[in-house]
C-alpha cells in the first residue's frame, strides 16, 4: 500500500495520500487547497491516477483542495450525507464502505465537532478528522459542534474499535503524527472523564478564539460547485423539462453513480448504468456510449450533476456530440417528483 502524511503548516493540517499501488488510482483525504500542486506533483511521480477526495468536515481553518483537484483530475469529491456542501458528488452514510482500486474504507458519522464529521477506517487504521486528536479533542464550539454528540462519537464508535488501531488525525498543533486508539483511552487527557455532562462542561469552558480563517474558509468551501458551473459548461436539460415530456423522453438516459448509491437511492426508470469510474473506456471506439450515441442522444445525470458535468467533458474529447448532462442531478429529480425505481 501506499500511504502518506502531509502536513500543511499554516493549519497545522493533516492531508493523507492513500492508493493500493504504483499506477493505480489513489485517494486524498484533507487535501489543502494551497498545495493543490504539490498533490498534483506527488500522484504524477508516484504515477497514480487520483479518483476521490473525501473531506471529514466542512473545514473552518483552511480552504478545502476539493474543488480545485475535482478541476484539475476529474476525481470525485466525497463528503458526509448531512454535509451543507453545494455540490459534493457522492455523500456516505454511516457505516457506508467507499472504494478504490484495491481498498475499501467505512465511513463513520461521528459528529460533535461539527455536526457532519465523518471518520473513516481502513483496516489496521482509523483517519478520525477533528474528532479525535492526538491527546485532544476537536473544539465544539461552532458550526453546529455539540460536546454530547462528540462523547457519543468518541465513546461509543472509536473509543470502541480494537485498542491497536492507529489514529490519524486531521490535525496536530505539537509535531505528532499518529496514536494508537489504545493509547488515546488511557492517555488522552479530554477523555479521562466520567460523563457525558463533564466532557461537556470541559469543551464548553475551553473559550478558544475563532480559528483565523474562518470567515474565508467556511464560505468557501460551501460553495465548491460554483466554480464547476463557472469553469465547465456542457450542454445540458433540466429536470423540469425531462418531467414534462415524461414518459415520453426522446433520450436515452445514462445513469453514472456507483452501484451502491443505485442501490441505496433507486434510479430514473429506463436508464443504463455506466459508472463514472471507466468512463473513458465506455467513451472509446468499441465502448459501450460510443454504440449508444449512434442511435439515440443521450441524457447523463449522477447524484447532484458533478460527475455527468465532467462525464459529458470526457465524452466531447473522444469526439461524441450528442450528450448532456442533467444539473442537480438524481437529488434534484427526486425533489421534483420525478419517477423512481428500486434496483438490485
Ligand atoms: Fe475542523
Amino acid at each position: 500500500m501506499i500511504f502518506r502524511q502531509m502536513f500543511d503548516n499554516v493549519s497545522s493540517t493533516y492531508t493523507y495520500l492513500l492508493a493500493s499501488r504504483h499506477g493505480g488510482e489513489a485517494l486524498l483525504i484533507d487535501p489543502v487547497i494551497e498545495h493543490t500542486g504539490r498533490y498534483l506533483k506527488l500522484l504524477e511521480e508516484l504515477d497514480l491516477r487520483l479518483v476521490k477526495v473525501i473531506d471529514t468536515h466542512v473545514h473552518a481553518d483552511h480552504v478545502s483542495a476539493m474543488g480545485k483537484l475535482r478541476d484539475a483530475t476529474r476525481c470525485v469529491t466525497v463528503m458526509g450525507e448531512q454535509s451543507p456542501a453545494d455540490v459534493v458528488s457522492m455523500r456516505v452514510r454511516d457505516n457506508e464502505k467507499l472504494s478504490i482500486e484495491g481498498l475499501t474504507l467505512t465511513a463513520l458519522h461521528t459528529p460533535g465537532h461539527t455536526s457532519e464529521s465523518y471518520s473513516f477506517l481502513m483496516d489496521d487504521r482509523v483517519f478520525t478528522g477533528d474528532t479525535l486528536l492526538i491527546r485532544g479533542t476537536g473544539r465544539t464550539d461552532f458550526q453546529n459542534g455539540d460536546p454530547y454528540d462528540q462523547y457519543h462519537s468518541l465513546f461509543e464508535r472509536l473509543l470502541k474499535l480494537p485498542e491497536h488501531t492507529f489514529v490519524y488525525p486531521g490535525h496536530d498543533y505539537k509535531g505528532d503524527t499518529v496514536s494508537t486508539i489504545g493509547e488515546e483511552r488511557a492517555f488522552n487527557p479530554r477523555l479521562n472523564v466520567s460523563s457525558a455532562d463533564e466532557y461537556a462542561e470541559i469543551m464548553n469552558n475551553l473559550n478558544l478564539p475563532n480559528p483565523k480563517m474562518m470567515d474565508v474558509a467556511v464560505p468557501e468551501n460551501l460553495q465548491i460547485g460554483l466554480r464547476l458551473e463557472a469553469q465547465h459548461r456542457v450542454p445540458s436539460t433540466e429536470v423540469e423539462e425531462l418531467l414534462e415530456m415524461w414518459p415520453d423522453v426522446q433520450v436515452q438516459m445514462v445513469d453514472i453513480r456507483e452501484e451502491g448509491e443505485r442501490r441505496r437511492d433507486g434510479a430514473i426508470p429506463g436508464s443504463i448504468h455506466l459508472p463514472y469510474r471507466r468512463f473513458g473506456a465506455h467513451c472509446s471506439e468499441a465502448g459501450t456510449l460510443r454504440n449508444l450515441s449512434r442511435n439515440a442522444s443521450l441524457l447523463i445525470y449522477c447524484a447532484v450533476g458533478e460527475r455527468s458535468t465532467l462525464a459529458v467533458e470526457i465524452a466531447n474529447e473522444h469526439g461524441l456530440s450528442n450528450i448532456a448532462h442533467m444539473p442537480g442531478g438524481f437529488r434534484a429529480w427526486k425533489a421534483a417528483g420525478g419517477a423512481v425505481e428500486t434496483v438490485g
